[in-house]
């Protein structure tokens, strides 16, 4: 596979760090950005230790501006693959949701992936070339409750989705969501505790009872299997999969 320039955001932490290491070792550059200058920059430290191309890029995808510029920022490795990973969660019932919360989640994860595909579409245009990798979840296609801002964010996601594949159907480029269940991240350790409060049950019961139950393969998704994904759909395999949505669910949504 020809090695091409990737951005990722919120790749301090997780699966987008994860993302980040698996395809950095492929040969890939890597912008690796998010929310801090600090936190982008500890992440990329990590990968040059690697002897992995990175550079470090602070991005707050909340912020217009800052998309505004990005191009520009990058014009030195001109982004081939944008990776929308940045996301938080908060778990709530709805009467009890702080309305700026709830805008606020899906200005980050629904507005913020459409504008930076916005930025960048045009180069990928130019170049011939573009992969936008949507980090969706299982909760693009079914519902837990007290995620409200986040379940209607991530099936926004996939209607995006679908209308970019059509709108860029006559170039080499593709839009697809990877819907994966649970990744054992500090995303979820948060949500355990929040879950584990909400019901008041231990912990450890959120995890067996609330979280792995509905996988039939009873695992947290690993991050290699997010990159993997990803590294297909750069490849020539995934030139044909356009406005789907790629789910590494453990068999949720089999039943
Ligand atoms: N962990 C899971 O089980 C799971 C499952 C399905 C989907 N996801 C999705 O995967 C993505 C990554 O989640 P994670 O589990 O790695 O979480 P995480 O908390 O480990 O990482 C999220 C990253 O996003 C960054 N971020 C938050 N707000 C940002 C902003 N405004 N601008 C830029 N960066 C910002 C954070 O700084 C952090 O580094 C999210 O979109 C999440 O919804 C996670």
């Amino acid at each position: 596979m020809s090695t091409r320039h990737i951005l990722l955001t919120g790749a301090g932490s997780g699966i987008g760090y994860g993302m980040a290491e698996h395809l950095g070792r492929q040969g890939h550059f890597i912008w690796l950005s998010d929310i801090t200058q600090e936190r982008a920059d500890q992440a990329a430290a990590q990968l040059h230790k690697q002897g992995i191309q990175a550079q470090a890029l602070c991005l707050d995808v909340g912020d217009q501006s800052q998309i505004d510029a990005l191009v520009e920022r990058t014009a030195e490795h001109p982004v081939d693959v944008l990776i929308n990973n940045a996301g938080l969660q908060h778990v709530s019932k709805l009467e009890e949701f702080p309305p700026e919360r709830f805008s606020y989640l899906l200005n980050i994860m629904l507005t913020g992936p459409a504008m930076l595909t916005r930025a960048f579409l045009p180069g990928m245009r130019d170049r011939g070339y573009g992969r936008i990798i949507n980090v969706g979840s299982i909760h693009s296609l079914v519902a837990s409750p007290f995620k409200s801002a986040y379940v209607a964010a991530k099936h926004g996601l996939m209607g995006f989705t679908k209308v970019l594949a059509l709108e860029t159907a006559d170039t080499d480029i593709t839009i697809n969501t990877l819907c994966p269940s649970y990744v054992k991240t500090p995303l979820v350790e948060q949500q355990i505790a929040a879950q584990a409060q909400e019901h008041g049950i231990p912990e450890q019961q959120v995890i067996s009872e609330i979280m792995l139950k509905p996988m039939p393969k009873g695992e947290f998704i690993d991050l290699a299997a997010m990159a993997e994904y990803a590294a297909f759909l750069m490849g020539a395999g995934g030139r044909h999969v356009t406005g789907q949505a790629l789910v590494l669910d453990g068999g949720w949504t089999a039943r």
